[in-house]
């Protein structure tokens, strides 16, 4: 018998830490020696804290359990939901970047490799850079931090440069409203992460690489930097990777946790030590980056796909997907939701599938109002676009965005005039201050909205100039985006700004 308990971030702040001391007195009172196995999260948020129990015939699952549950789980007076991976919201999830996680012990790297790990790098290392770039270009893979640019163009960008040093840099600000999967890879899959990471060395030339995250995230600090010391202690990382000849060895370094920290010429000055403000493209970061130098800045998604991509094939990554939106993306629905967590699924799924289905409907029994999807710059899709497929072009299309993929949702009650005020604060308080637009026009945005709410009519016209002011002429996606929550809310709910719909069209 084995017995699993995550020891995710997410399951800690349910009460997971004082089931493992339930658990040990429990197995300790019965007289019982079993392996209790700390691993990451299967996303089943909803469900956390999770215990598994596999006596031979595949891990079922209890959950959300409390202390006092655990006698009786142990002397099985108690239900379980049935084996875990038959959980609906489990089963019909398409597992790539995240299936070993919440399987497997993260700091164990015979468990990783047993599991299908380093067979992507051992692949890898035996390639010339150009061809793990055809490799890359064939998947399809798309960056998944936001704006959804060609991982193999970026990469081949960096390859290209001559420099005497290039670096990779992973981008885990993981700033957005509702995600968690940025978090939930490097606390329960690190060396996935890593892995990644080293492919990308390997085909660019660069020697460095650097994870950016938030202090907000000790967890996944902890794990990430244990997991790179046991990597370079197995070859894995260092001067000659996996008997490669090739080098390629990295660090985390943490920074406060500013959301323009993510925007990556921000992150890279605050990398490099300076205050997080955004630098005027070009040159790209491919070509001046991190200390000047060639430098791929890649999510952390993006970069924990790349394992499975080069395990597997390419084509078979490829065969997923919906268009332009190749393989499978880690939803992350959140906010008023009653099952809440990551699934994981190829592209081309409803947002209203997504929503109802999958997330069962709001948390509060009540209607759902809205969904936010992409984070705080993502726009506001009311009921009537439920049919969009999850795709970049789809969302795009419906004035919307996939950012990274979290979508949080809101029932009948929610204040669409609130909301956009609140979206035009955050771009206040959040701004690095760099350009007018955002600077200036963020403030003047929420004033204009206090005088639509105290029924200014006429504030409408005012707000939609300046909205396209923002739009047009922001340096970087903070201003420019901002107004994607606040004109979506206003055109799907007119109402609440005092508007009729014909008025608003
Ligand atoms: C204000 C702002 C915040 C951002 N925050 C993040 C973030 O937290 N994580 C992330 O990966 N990308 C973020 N991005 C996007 C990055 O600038 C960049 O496009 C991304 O890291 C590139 O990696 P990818 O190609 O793998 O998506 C942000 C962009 C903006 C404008
Ligand atoms: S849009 Fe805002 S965050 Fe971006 S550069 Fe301008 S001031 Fe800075």
């Amino acid at each position: 018998m084995k017995i699993y308990l995550s020891m995710d971030s997410a399951a800690k702040a349910l009460g997971s830490e004082e089931v493992a001391v339930a658990l040990s007195a429990a197995l300790e009172a019965r007289g019982e020696t079993v392996e209790v196995i700390r691993v990451g999260s299967r996303g089943m948020v909803w469900l956390e804290p999770l215990l598994e129990i596999d006596r031979g015939q595949g891990r079922e699952a209890w959950g959300p359990v409390a202390p006092e549950d655990v006698a009786g789980i142990l002397a099985g007076e108690v239900e379980s939901l049935g084996l875990t991976e038959e959980i609906p919201f489990f089963a019909r999830q398409t597992r790539l970047t995240f299936a070993r996680c919440g399987v497997i012990d993260p700091l164990s790297l015979p468990d990783y490799e047993a599991h299908g790990g380093l067979a992507g790098l051992r692949r890898a290392a035996t390639m010339t850079g150009e061809a793990i770039i055809d490799e890359m270009k064939t998947s399809g893979l798309r960056g998944r931090g936001g704006a959804g640019f060609p991982t193999g163009i970026k990469w081949d960008t960096v390859r290209m440069a001559h420099a005497d040093q290039k670096y990779i840099v992973c981008n885990a600000d993981e700033g957005d409203s509702g995600t968690f999967a940025d978090r939930m890879i490097m606390e329960g899959d690190p060396f996935c992460l890593i892995e990644g990471m080293a492919i990308a060395g390997l085909c660019t030339g660069a020697t460095k690489g650097y994870v950016y995250t938030r202090s907000e995230y000790p967890d996944a600090v902890a794990v990430m930097r244990e997991a790179i010391i046991r990597a370079r202690a197995a070859g894995v990382l260092g001067d000659d990777v996996l008997g490669s000849g090739r080098a390629f060895d990295m660090e985390v370094r943490v920074g406060a946790g500013a959301y323009v920290c993510g925007e990556e010429t921000s992150l890279l000055n605050s990398l490099e030590g300076k205050r997080g403000v955004v630098r005027a493209k070009p040159p790209l970061p491919a070509l001046e980056g991190f200390l000047g130098k060639p430098t791929v800045v890649n999510n952390v998604i993006s970069l924990a796909t790349v394992p499975v991509i080069f395990e597997k094939g390419a084509q078979h990554f490829a065969d997923f997907g919906l268009g332009r939106s190749r393989g499978t993306i880690p939803v992350q629905i959140a906010g008023n939701v009653k099952h809440g967590g990551l699934f994981e699924t190829a592209f081309g799924m409803s947002l209203g599938d997504l929503v109802e289905d999958i997330g069962g409907g709001t948390a509060s029994g009540r209607p759902v109002k809205a969904v936010q999807i992409g984070g705080p710059l993502g726009a506001y899709f009311g009921r009537d676009k439920f049919d969009t497929p999850f795709g970049y072009e789809e969302f795009d299309g419906q004035g919307g965005l996939i950012g990274h993929a979290g979508v949080v949702v809101f029932d009948d009650s929610a204040d669409m005039l609130g909301m956009a005020r609140f979206a035009m604060e955050f771009c206040a308080v959040e701004s690095c201050g760099k350009c007018t637009p955002c600077r200036i026009g963020a403030v003047r945005g929420v004033e204009t909205l206090d005088r639509i709410k105290q029924g200014d009519g006429a504030a409408v016209e005012l707000l939609t100039d300046l909205c396209e002011t923002m739009k047009d002429g922001s340096l970087c996606a903070l201003g420019g985006f901002t107004p994607y929550p606040v004109m979506s809310a206003l055109e799907s709910f007119p109402e609440e700004f005092g508007l009729t719909k014909e008025a608003a069209e």
